[in-house]
């Protein structure tokens, strides 16, 4: 697994307590490789019986969790970086996605570009310090094939569509500077495909069941596609079976 990652490599894990999160730190602690994986979730974690797993309860959505996890770090160097923080509806909320301009709302428009877009950039902003040097560093985000503005033609869920665009214009942009604080860095946007989880759960009932994964198999197929990924390489966006997506 992940080759290009030194043995016993640092792995942080955002989102652990999602469908998808939850089933990328299983998929790593099934390999001897990772020395230690740090599972950052809103949600008390489940007890891993793992000594090389580590679970720290905060919200990345706020200052105060980022610096929570920054104190946590305590400058560890980080080899994979793999954020899965993403919404799509909160029933709470009232926030669904939109299927015409008179569904537009101004505050769920702001609530998906901070849980998409904004959090994932102030993480990087945040992990500064861990990315930094010359360890190789890989560094993932969770996107969505539909915020590609190439790939738009059904229209509708603009708050998600829009955020996630903006989250890949965020990644492709602190990609760039990333590189001059470590040279090794290449940061990858993935779409993992229709998965049953919480997020896709409302959304499933016209998705054939052949093309609904399980996070187990979503987190397997993502792993790969970073496996292919060079380091130094510049941001890409590719899906769960490695096929580029037009940005
Ligand atoms: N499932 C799909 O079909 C699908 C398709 C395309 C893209 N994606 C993307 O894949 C990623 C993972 O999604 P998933 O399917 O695993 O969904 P999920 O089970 O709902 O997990 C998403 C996780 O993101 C964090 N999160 C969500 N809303 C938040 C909020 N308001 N404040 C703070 N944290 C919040 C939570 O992490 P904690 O509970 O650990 O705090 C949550 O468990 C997302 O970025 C999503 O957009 C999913």
């Amino acid at each position: 697994m992940l080759a290009q990652l030194p043995e016993g490599f640092t792995t942080l894990v955002t989102g652990a307590g999602g469908g998808i999160g939850r089933a990328v730190v299983d998929a790593l602690l099934a390999s001897p490789r990772p020395g230690r994986v740090i599972g950052v979730s809103r949600q008390s974690g489940p007890v891993v019986n793992d000594a090389r797993c580590e679970a720290l309860n905060t919200d990345l959505t706020t200052a105060e969790g980022r610096e929570a996890l920054v104190a946590h770090l305590d400058g560890t160097p980080l080899h994979l970086t793999f954020n899965t923080i993403g919404m799509l509806h909160d029933e709470a909320l009232g926030i669904h996605p939109e299927k015409r301009l008179d569904d537009l709302d101004a505050e769920a428009l702001a609530r998906l570009f901070q849980v998409n877009a904004t959090t994932p950039a102030l993480l990087l902003r945040a992990l500064q310090p861990n990315l930094k040097g010359h360890h190789p560093a890989l560094v993932a985000s969770l996107s969505a094939r539909v915020g590609s503005i190439e790939d738009n033609r059904l229209g509708g869920w603009y708050a998600y569509r829009a955020s996630k665009a903006a989250h890949n214009m965020l990644m492709r942009t602190a990609a760039v500077e990333l590189r001059r604080l470590n040279p090794t860095i290449a940061v990858a946007c993935l779409h993992p495909g229709t998965t049953d989880t919480a997020l896709s759960r409302p959304f499933q009932a016209r998705v054939p069941e052949d093309k609904l994964f399980t996070p187990a198999f979503v987190a397997e197929r993502l792993l790969n596609v970073l496996e292919q990924r060079r380091l130094g390489e510049s941001a890409s966006f590719h899906d769960w079976a490695g096929e580029p997506v037009a940005w």
